[in-house]
């Protein structure tokens, strides 16, 4: 047997299922009784750097390449640098002529730029979100938008606190025109919020800062900001009255997809997201994040290891990398089609843009990267599709899964491949949010290529 079958048979036998049908249904879009979709908008990580401008010494570009030089600077940005305005502007500009009128937006933060806390403070950060929030506004003006706080959206960076400050006010303040009364009470009071944004509908925009590793204020808490405890009765609250939730935050749950081992938040508070998540997982019809600046999908399973919810990392707007890192994310964004009965999740639409292409020819050319449904074949966007197309992704040589992992860079660069443990920590993270079913993964994985040689 070949190395990737024993792995493939290893990932089947880990999950409990004699074998997986990837047959395409008939895709509900395109069906005649469902005519019509909601659709929104999702943008993440917008990081504007306003010192960003083209130099011929190129550590002089940007703040946010730290000294190093800028790569190939152009119009709408580098690989090395956060984001000039003009890209910022050419993504809203895109998203308003392709579709001005979405029923919302979701904006899961982090405005300010990658530099260091001395070269920020509280007003500059204040200012930054001010500027991208009337940045939004101006180009969609009548549009409700709902964010989430990012670990960069406050000074210094990632110490939030877990009670009312400067930054949580100024947000309110500044969102005022988004968010009723009741959102804006507890958005003051620890940065998170819920709000009814359809018939049956609850948008649940958390707060999962607090839980950041980085985060020194929340150390060894157990129930920072008293978060928890208002998530559970905020979904509870959701079940007794029959509305769904779209869960929104910055920081991811699970596991790192490009780091063996690591969860984006501190592991207990993990543990204890993902069982509230494993509860209410027929309240919540899906789960949006931000953060890795990468596109990744997570598949929540129950005890039982059945499919339960459908989770979704969008790509970031700034195209940054560490100096160390290997590649990039080109520019992303993306709108999400939904079943306007139930809140179903369809598909993902993303789009990209080639930023090497677009400071060659100095013209933004946003253009769609994959429509998720089609590009991977399956009918929809649900837990049981994706958990379908996430086992596939342990199939020999699968060109499923270097589809996704191109994905995950935003086309940055197709001939990167993912191999060996780099695809064991992405696979591992889609299929196991909790500690003990991802190290089990992990486990299992590396057993069934020891006994290969
Ligand atoms: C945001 O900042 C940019 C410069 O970085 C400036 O050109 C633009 O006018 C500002 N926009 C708003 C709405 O404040
Ligand atoms: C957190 O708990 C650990 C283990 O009990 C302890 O060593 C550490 O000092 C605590 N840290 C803080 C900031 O309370
Ligand atoms: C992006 O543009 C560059 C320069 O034109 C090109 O070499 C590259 O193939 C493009 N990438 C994609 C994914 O189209
Ligand atoms: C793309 O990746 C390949 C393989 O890692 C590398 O040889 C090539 O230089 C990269 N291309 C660009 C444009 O970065
Ligand atoms: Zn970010
Ligand atoms: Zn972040």
């Amino acid at each position: 047997m070949g190395r990737e079958v024993v792995l493939y048979l290893t990932l089947l036998s880990l999950l409990g299922h004699p074998f997986v049908s990837t047959a395409p249904i008939q895709n509900r879009l395109q069906s005649v009784l469902v005519p019509t979709f909601g659709k929104f908008w999702h943008i993440s990580d917008l990081h504007l750097d306003p010192t960003y401008h083209i130099t011929d010494d190129h550590t002089k570009v940007c703040f946010s390449s730290k000294g190093y030089p800028a790569s190939d600077p152009g119009l709408f940005g580098d690989f090395m640098c956060d984001s000039p305005y003009k890209l910022i502007q050419s993504a809203f500009q895109f998203m308003r002529e392709l579709e001005p009128l979405p029923d919302f937006i979701i904006w899961t933060g982090d405005s300010p730029p990658h530099v260091p806390a001395e070269k920020l403070s509280t007003d500059l950060v204040i200012h930054i979100i001010t500027n991208m929030t009337y940045t939004i506004r101006e180009f969609f003006p009548d549009l409700p938008v709902y964010p989430a706080l990012g670990n960069h959206d406050y000074w210094p960076q990632d110490q939030f606190p877990i009670a009312t400050n400067e930054i949580y006010l100024a947000v309110a303040k500044l969102w005022e025109p988004w968010l009723k009364s009741e959102a804006l009470t507890t958005l003051r009071k620890g940065g998170y919020y819920s709000q009814v944004i359809g018939p049956s509908l609850r948008l649940v925009s958390l707060n999962t800062n607090l839980y950041y590793s980085p985060n020194k204020v929340t150390v060894n808490m157990t129930d920072p900001a008293g978060q928890f405890e208002w998530l559970v009765d905020t979904l509870e609250n959701c079940r007794q009255s029959d509305e769904k939730a779209y869960v929104i935050a910055h920081v991811p749950i699970g596991y790192l997809p490009y780091a063996t081992g690591t969860t984006a938040i501190r592991e207990a508070h993990n543990e204890r997201l993902v069982e509230i998540f494993r509860i209410y997982s027929d309240v919540v019809a899906g789960h949006f994040y931000g953060h890795t600046h990468r596109d990744s999908i997570m598949v929540l399973l129950d005890h039982t290891g059945q499919p339960v919810n459908s989770l979704f990392v969008t790509p970031a707007i700034t195209p940054i990398k560490h100096v160390e890192e290997p590649y990039s994310n080109n520019p992303g964004l993306r709108m999400y089609l939904y079943d306007p009965q139930d809140y179903s999740l369809l598909d993902i639409w993303q789009y990209y843009m080639n930023l090497t292409e677009a400071n060659m020819e100095e013209k933004p050319g946003w253009k769609l990267e994959y429509k998720m449904t089609e590009d991977f074949n399956i009918k929809d966007i649900q837990p049981q599709s994706l958990y379908e197309l996430a086992v596939s992704f342990g199939i020999p040589q699968s060109k499923t899964f270097h589809k996704y992992f191109t994905h995950f860079m935003v086309s940055y660069n197709e001939t990167i491949v993912c191999e060996g443990s780099c695809q064991m920590t992405q696979v591992c993270s889609v299929l196991f949010l909790d500690h003990k079913s991802y190290f089990n993964c992990i486990e299992k994985w590396i057993e069934s290529m020891k006994t290969l040689f």
